[in-house]
């Protein structure tokens, strides 16, 4: 849905209702809501996802990488049955890439067909007739706004610098995209966005103010023994609990990639594929690339004890 104005008038967002909000009772009902698609939050991240939700505020994940951040947003997406539009920050990343372009290529082409269908057509009529919406390429801000009610994931903004993070700071404020030619496009209803960083640098304040905050861990072990259980229902239950064991072991050597939830799957999946029904230390030692990603990572393991790591 698409709601074009030409003033941009400017309204607070939060008192701008959702008609679409699902009903949830409560942040618990949120986490089941969440379980039923495999995504299994702990409280505190619950009940921050229910909150961004009714307050209409972004949600702002930060945390190491692996830990469920990106995850989330899509989990919350499909719970709510919006659509999800995907901005993935990167260095130089600029607020057209995030908002639209100007199909030229189509421009063009109407161009040479007006020109050969109507000669007469004055150019400035011709002009105005280029910036239609329909050669306008959307990008994930805008598709996010125009396809109301959506979620919104800004992906790793951490990876983004200072100016995009103060353009980004402006659209979350009102949700509003001004485009010259076209006038402004305002979502009907906010989007539910999420924000990810990695922490690779802090985020500014401001940006941070207008979120709620939620810091990811990485699981307590019965929740990572809870997911290994639900995404690889064909790995034995001593199998999972050995491996959570592991990983949480490696989690506090100080690695320089502490294994993610994802690196935990990939190593229960590859010593289930070798026929493991539990963790066999020459085993592990051999899968530690599934887990590990660094050769400084893996030597530093390999030369420990494996008693200390993998016993008891
Ligand atoms: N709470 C969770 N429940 C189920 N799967 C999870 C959970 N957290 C993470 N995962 C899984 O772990 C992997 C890595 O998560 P991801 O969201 O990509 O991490 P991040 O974005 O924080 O780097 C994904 O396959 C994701 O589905
Ligand atoms: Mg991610």
């Amino acid at each position: 849905m698409l709601a074009h104005v030409s003033e941009p008038t400017v309204q607070p967002v939060a008192a701008v209702p959702d008609p679409a909000a699902p009903g949830f009772a409560g942040p618990g009902d949120l986490a089941s809501a969440l379980e039923a698609t495999g995504y299994l939050p702990d409280e505190g991240l619950a009940t921050a996802a229910y909150l961004a939700l009714v307050m209409h505020r972004p949600l702002f994940l930060e945390g190491e990488a692996g830990v469920g951040k990106t995850a989330l947003a899509h989990a919350l997406a499909r719970i709510t049955g919006r659509p999800i539009y995907r901005l993935q920050c990167y260095e130089g990343l600029e607020a057209s890439q995030a908002l639209y372009d100007w199909d030229f290529g189509r421009q063009l082409l109407h161009l040479r067909a007006a020109e050969a269908a109507h000669a007469t057509t004055d150019t400035e009529t011709l002009e105005a007739s280029l910036y239609d919406r329909r050669f306008l390429l959307a990008r994930p801000l805008l598709q996010a706004l125009e396809d109301s009610p959506s979620v919104l994931l800004v992906d790793e903004v951490d990876r983004a610098d200072d100016e995009f993070e103060a353009f980004l700071l402006e659209v979350l404020s009102d949700f509003t995209i001004s485009i010259p030619e076209l006038g402004t496009v305002r979502a009907r209803t906010p989007p539910l966005v999420v924000l990810t960083s990695n922490r690779t640098r802090e985020v500014h304040d401001a940006l941070k103010r207008r979120c709620l905050y939620h810091w990811l861990q990485h699981p307590e072990f019965d929740r990572e023994v809870a997911i290994l259980r639900r995404r690889l229902p064909q790995v034995t239950e001593q199998l999972a609990r050995e491996v959570a064991r592991a990983t949480a072991k490696l989690r506090t050597l100080d690695l320089l990639k502490p294994p993610g939830i994802a690196e935990t799957m990939d190593w229960a999946t590859a010593l289930h594929t070798l026929g493991a029904r539990d963790l066999d230390p020459d085993l592990a030692a051999r899968t530690l690339g599934a887990v590990l990603k660094y050769r400084e990572d893996t030597e530093r393991v390999q030369s420990l004890a494996r008693g200390a790591l993998f016993g008891g």
